[in-house]
């Protein structure tokens, strides 16, 4: 079954969002198969926003994304790299569909609430990075 890398950044952490956004998720039909409160060191942050780094705001980047903890998910369904980055919107809240968490909850491109893996190398990449070789909770098949 599909995969895919979610975090709630440190602006919807502290702004206490982690359950609204969660709550889309499940209620959506996807299933939590990993969930952690994670500080972010400057090396993975670096490490996974490594194709920005050229990016005039590759250092603000790195300093938002660490700056507090993140709340770091595997989520498990059907088509859900695609679907959960249309639930998030898009990148900047401000162009953001009212409906989708970054049109809902969030302001400035920077702080924009919530990260989605783009494609299914994204999703192995981060899981990997993110969680490693921890495993994945199973579900019961659905009956
Ligand atoms: P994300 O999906 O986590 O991937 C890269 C991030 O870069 C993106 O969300 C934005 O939060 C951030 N970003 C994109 N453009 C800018 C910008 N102009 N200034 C600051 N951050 C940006």
């Amino acid at each position: 079954m599909e995969k895919t890398f979610v975090m709630v950044k440190p602006d919807g952490v502290q702004r206490n969002l982690i359950g609204d956004i969660l709550s889309r998720f499940e209620k959506k039909g996807f299933k939590l198969v990993h969930a952690e409160l994670k500080q972010v060191s400057k090396e993975l942050a670096e490490e996974h926003y490594g194709e920005h780094k050229e990016k005039p705001f590759f250092g603000e980047l790195v300093s938002f994304i660490t700056s507090g903890p993140v709340f770091a998910m595997v989520l498990e369904g059907e088509n859900v790299i695609a679907t959960s980055r249309k639930m998030m919107g898009v990148t900047n809240p401000q162009e953001a569909a009212p409906g989708t968490i970054r049109g809902d909850f969030g302001l400035t491109v920077g702080k924009n609430v919530i990260h989605g893996s783009d494609s299914e190398e994204s999703a192995e990449r981060e899981i990997g990075l993110f969680v490693g070789d921890k495993p994945l909770v199973e579900y019961k098949k659905d009956d």
